[in-house]
């Protein structure tokens, strides 16, 4: 017995202890969270987690891994321990309905170092941002969210539009509707927050507009430099575009808009967005009351947000339209007809026509059904440990919610890449209005700015149908409607003819 146990001694050398040592480190690491009863998912590698196989369509990667363990499943990406959330019931539950427990967000190193938590979209819980995000929706109420007084607005901004697509009508030039979508969209944004619009050949808004572009490429929430903090070690990340990027933007477009305000107002005539904040931190500041959340810092980020958030999604929107309107002529023809018919050639659509526009309004439902502008939304994280049904979800843990996977669930949309408005109307030819139906996400942190965005997308598209055919060119084939998956969910870029319609 003495000489078998010698033996097993003299065998056992530093490279056993090495490798028993590592395996065991090994087993640990993947047991850990087996351990802790998180949600189920896949393992993963070390430091990269799922990363290297999400691939450029991760909404459609993360439905995939919710049909094979669940659909709450959670996974590391990077190295961030993420819970993604695939149904409509558990968004509810964790947003709606669990007080703050989902409503934080997460710290992501490259959101997180540009705007410190301030503004309202990244705004931590801690740095008021209920108190932000009651003013926002307040003064995006105050200047015509929601108010028929705002549709004139509205209107004005495509009458400039129409103009321009006028130059092109009925000369079969193709054209790519991109720029005047992005600039007419934003103008609508830029008259509320900084009560002014900008030509479309102004080429400083020109350039702004490609910045802001090209830095939500590579900010996306989703992008690896997000998950992964050392890669912005590694030359070509992109991380000091970003800052040099945000550095442009800020001082050249949100600072001086901001400096111009103070210098301008006149307290008891607010003009705008701005002056309205600028008027709400000088009278907390009189009453002695704390100023935190009205600080120089968070106006910066409230400003780029609200410019940012009211810009890209509605653009992005209005593309996909124009783009399945022209790639589904029937359907097209349908929208005109019901134009023609309830307001007639010689008037315009206004909002009082809308609840008669059923059909426009079932083409517009499935444009943010089968496109959702945010398809992973806007990235959660909760303020605590908590459970959800049995599983644990520990404090500080990133919650994506996969608003694509909602739009595309079999069970709610039979055929769900079917580009079908009818899917919208009953026998009766009445609306269905479906909970599941989730563009701006939903509960305590879905979008402020959704009245908004709703009457835009109805205006902008009914007028633009109203005055306009949108065919596409038969010498190239036909445009994709596959996504390409930046900060939002955009089409490649596409040309169209466009044909005046006549009275
Ligand atoms: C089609 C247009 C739009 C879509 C699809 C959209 C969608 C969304 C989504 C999915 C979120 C994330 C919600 C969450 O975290 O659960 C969000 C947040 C937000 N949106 Fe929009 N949005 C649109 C237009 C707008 C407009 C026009 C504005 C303002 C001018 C705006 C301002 C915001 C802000 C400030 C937030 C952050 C809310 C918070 O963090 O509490 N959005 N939006």
């Amino acid at each position: 017995m003495e000489v078998v146990y010698k033996d097993l001694l003299s065998r056992i050398n530093i490279q056993t202890v090495v490798a028993g040592f590592t395996t065991l480190l090994i087993l640990v690491y993947f047991t850990k969270d087996l351990r802790r009863n998180l949600p189920p998912g896949p393992w993963g590698l070390p430091v990269v987690g799922i990363l290297p196989f999400v691939g450029n369509q991760p909404q459609k990667s993360f439905m995939k891994l919710a049909e094979k363990y669940g659909s709450v499943f959670s996974a590391y990406l990077g190295t961030k321990l993420v819970v993604f959330v695939n149904d409509y019931k558990s968004m509810k539950q964790m947003f709606a309905k669990s007080g703050d427990t989902f409503n934080d967000r997460p710290k992501l190193i490259v959101i997180d170092q540009i705007s410190h938590g301030k503004g309202i979209a990244s705004g931590y819980l801690h740095l008021n941002l209920k108190e932000k995000r009651r003013f926002g929706m307040k003064m995006l109420r105050s200047f015509g969210m929601g108010k028929s007084s705002f549709e004139s607005t509205i209107v004005n901004e495509i009458d400039y539009m129409k103009a321009r697509l006028m130059q092109v009508a009925d000369t079969k030039v193709r054209y790519d509707p991109k720029h005047i979508i992005e600039n007419g969209v934003s103008n609508v944004t830029c008259g509320i927050v900084f009560g002014k619009r900008y030509e479309y050949d102004d080429p400083q808004f020109k350039r702004f507009l490609s910045i802001l572009y090209a830095n939500l490429e590579i900010v996306s929430q989703s992008g690896a430099l997000n998950f992964i903090p050392f890669m912005r070690f590694i030359p070509g990340s992109g991380w000091n575009k970003v800052f040099r990027n945000v550095e442009m933007f800020v001082n050249e477009f949100i600072n001086f808009e901001l400096e111009e305000h103070a210098r301008t107002i006149q307290v008891h005539k607010p003009r705008d967005f701005i002056d309205e904040f600028l008027k709400a931190r000088s009278e907390l500041e009189s009453s002695g009351e704390n100023v935190d959340a009205f600080d120089d810092e968070s106006a910066i980020h409230i400003v780029a947000e609200l410019f940012i958030a009211g810009t890209e999604t509605t653009a992005t929107t209005l593309k996909w339209t124009l783009l399945y309107l022209a790639l589904n002529p029937e359907i097209q023809a349908k929208v005109h007809q019901e134009l023609d018919s309830v307001t007639g050639r010689r008037q315009l659509p206004t909002l009082k026509d809308q609840p008669k526009l059923v059909y426009c309004e079932a083409v517009m439902m499935e444009v943010t059904r089968i496109r959702p502008a945010v398809p992973l939304g806007v990235a959660h994280c909760t303020v605590n440990d908590t459970m959800y049904k049995e599983h644990f979800i520990p404090k500080s843990t990133t919650v994506i919610p996969n608003i694509w996977a909602v739009m595309h669930d079999k069970m709610t949309w039979p055929k769900p890449e079917e580009f079908r408005p009818e899917r919208f109307i009953d026998g009766n030819g009445k609306l269905i209005k479906y909970e599941e139906l989730i563009p701006f996400s939903v509960g305590r942190r879905s979008c402020i700015g959704e009245q908004l965005a709703r009457m835009e997308l109805y205006l902008f598209f009914t007028h633009l149908l109203h005055h306009f055919q949108f065919t596409l060119p038969t010498d190239k084939s036909k445009p994709s409607t596959y996504p390409h998956v930046g900060a939002t969910l955009t089409p490649s870029p596409y040309d169209l003819i466009i044909t005046k319609r006549t009275c």
